[in-house]
């Protein structure tokens, strides 16, 4: 995969790519990352990318003309891609998301900053757009590493074990269950007896239990549209069962 990242700000790529399982998918050739400078791209000697509104108003605004020169420059390179731009405005992103934009053959990351992008770059040369939360960050920087980090990590070959990526919080519309490692034992806080079982099958019914129990208390908009079997509906009565208890 070809992920193209369109920024004012290049240096802050240069640590999050080298490190760990971004840095690993590159050194693997699973992905390769191109960080393009917008003020490459700007004319005179001042390299400006943005200017004020039209109409008035605080802020200032990513002008078009750079930005339509990178993306015909990437285009013309690398070949056509799809272009995805960051911005609060846009749908807002998910693990299904990450999967559907895991599929593409390239992918150009816009990022905004200041108060947008001209909307005719909006309009005309970007096919999605994509918010990280609804909180407004300096720039779409962050939200662009945190779209390649999720998108990334799903390629065949990046993360370790295939296996580890299908019991992820959100895969099967549940969050994670809980993890422990050694000791057994710590400032008198121990792990769950089960776990050290060695009763595969009563550990995975612990962390079923487990899940549906996080998914319903923490994320109940989840939980809503989480499908259930007959097995989780008897887990779930379980968990009734003990808070009753718990009072
Ligand atoms: N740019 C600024 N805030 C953002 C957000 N929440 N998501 C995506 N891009 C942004």
């Amino acid at each position: 995969m070809d992920i193209h990242i369109v920024t004012l700000f290049p240096d802050l790529f240069t640590s999050p790519l080298k490190e760990s399982i971004l840095g690993k998918a590159q050194e693997r050739g699973v992905v390769r990352v191109a960080i393009h400078d917008l003020r490459d791209h700007t004319e005179g000697k001042h390299r400006v990318a943005d200017d004020a509104p039209y109409g008035g108003g605080v802020g200032m605004v990513l002008k078009p003309e750079p930005i339509i020169r990178c993306l015909e420059a990437i285009s013309a390179e690398a070949g056509p891609a799809t272009v995805v731009l960051l911005t609060p405005q846009g749908t807002p992103f998910s693990q299904e998301m990450a999967k559907r934009l895991a599929k593409e053959e390239r992918l150009v990351l816009l990022c905004g900053r200041y108060e947008g992008v001209d909307e005719r770059i909006r309009l005309h040369y970007t096919d999605l757009e994509v918010s990280i939360g609804d909180y407004v960050l300096a720039g779409g920087e962050i939200p662009a590493l945190v779209v390649l980090d999720s998108t990334v990590r799903l390629l065949p070959g990046v993360v370790g074990e295939e296996r580890s990526i299908q019991e992820d919080s959100f895969e099967a519309g549940l969050l994670d269950h809980p993890h422990y490692t050694r000791p057994v034992e710590v400032e008198g806080l121990e792990v769950p007896g089960v776990l050290l079982s060695g009763d595969h099958e009563a550990i995975r019914l612990w962390r079923r239990k487990e899940s549906l129990r996080r998914t319903r208390a923490r994320r109940p908009d989840l939980f809503a549209s989480a499908p259930l079997t007959d097995e989780d509906r008897e887990l779930l009565k379980e968990i009734e069962a003990e808070e009753a208890e718990a009072g």
